[in-house]
């Protein structure tokens, strides 16, 4: 039988660690300056929504804050440092002095937490610690945590969806990697795999969230868009998808391996029509604000750099399906595509959004 700590060890797609040259350290600008976008929403929700009396009540001098899928840093440090400046300023501007802050930093296991332990930074006025898990399960005790943060983390599934795994299903989604342009069953399991994830990560932080506590969220989203039909939505995807495809081709990989490789990332979600659907039917939390904003300080400098902050986000993923060896050579192949289809990197085209929300945890009856 399963117990409540089993999902603590899930399975793992992790960023590449370290802080080499295709680390998600060195290759995160665009998740960092959606954070930037953010910091104004997000410390003016704590300024309105951060329930002070929640937190007298619930212990007696300690701020519990989770930082949900972090990664290695730098960007979770930046967010955390937004989040504490303005609890501590709340705090001033009420005459009370600031509890202890105590920050857990949380991600899969097999992420690097060396090196995001490493970088802690120096001079931080909160004490920190690192939480191992899948946040889709339990991961912190019953009404234990004040507020809980998570940016561009979500969108990534707790599996595959069971259809493209199971073989008897026959390769639902043979010749492409990710769901756009896919068969309707494909693109339909990754929306099904979302919402049961959405539903599981609610309810997870229901029973960890204090009563009033609240909970920020970030991710990219894509509204009023059909990409089934959109030029450049996915088109990475595709592009990355057709180069073990070229490479089964060559012999270089088994093909059977490639009809099976999917990413389990369902980034290209529309906020209006998919996730405030399954915010709206919570029992447990209310949304106290909801923000669609443009991302407007992400650029791609360079061909390199479009390639290496998809490299650092799906090395380890592509390694553990293919084995180790192929990823050199398969970002070669796709960095010439790349070249030959330089449109692809139009950043106004592919339509991105950011999508803040901040959910609060209803009193419990
Ligand atoms: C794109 S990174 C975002 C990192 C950081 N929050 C930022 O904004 O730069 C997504 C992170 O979510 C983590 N992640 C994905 N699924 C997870 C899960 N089920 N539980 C915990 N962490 C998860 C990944 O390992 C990865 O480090």
């Amino acid at each position: 039988m399963e117990n409540e700590f089993d999902s603590v060890f899930p399975k793992s797609y992790v960023m590449k660690g370290g802080e080499g040259p295709h680390s998600y350290a060195q290759n995160s600008t665009g998740q960092k300056s959606a954070i930037e976008a953010a910091k104004h929403h997000l410390q003016n929700a704590i300024t309105k929504k951060f329930d002070l009396k929640a937190i007298s009540a619930s212990s007696e001098n300690l701020i519990c804050i989770a930082d949900l899928g972090c990664s290695m840093g730098p960007n979770t440090f930046i967010a955390i440092q937004n989040i504490v400046e303005a609890i501590q300023l709340k705090y001033q501007s009420q005459n009370q002095s600031t509890p202890e802050i105590l920050v857990f930093f949380n991600d899969q296991a097999s992420n690097d937490f060396n090196t995001l332990f490493q970088n802690f930074p120096p001079n931080r006025n909160y004490f920190a610690a690192g939480i191992p898990g899948s946040f889709y399960g339990r991961l912190f005790p019953k009404q234990s945590l004040h507020l809980v943060h998570t940016s561009a983390a979500l969108s990534w599934l707790s599996e595959l969806p069971k259809e493209l795994t199971d073989r008897s299903c026959g390769a639902l989604n043979k010749g492409r990697i990710f769901y756009t342009n896919a068969p309707s069953e494909a693109y339909d399991a990754y929306q099904r795999q979302f919402k049961m994830d959405w539903e599981a990560f609610l309810q997870a932080r229901a029973q960890e969230l204090v009563d009033n506590g609240i909970m920020a969220c970030l991710m990219n989203v894509i509204n009023d868009i059909d990409f089934k039909v959109d030029l450049y939505l996915g088109k990475d995807f595709e592009l990355l998808g057709s180069c073990p495809m070229d490479m089964a081709k060559l012999g270089l990989i088994q093909e059977e391996k490639v009809d099976t490789f999917n990413v389990p990332l369902c980034s290209l979600i529309s906020s209006n029509l998919d996730l405030m659907k399954i915010l709206e039917t919570s029992e447990d939390f209310s949304i106290e604000q909801s923000e669609v904003m443009d991302n407007n300080c992400f650029v791609i400098p360079n061909i390199e750099y479009f390639v290496s902050r998809l490299r650092a986000v799906l090395e380890v993923l592509i390694e553990n399906h293919f084995g180790v060896g192929i990823v050199d050579e398969l970002f070669e192949r796709f960095t010439e595509k790349v070249r030959e289809f330089p449109k692809i990197m139009d950043v106004p085209k592919l339509k991105f959004h950011l999508f803040f929300v901040v959910l609060k945890r209803k009193v419990k009856a």
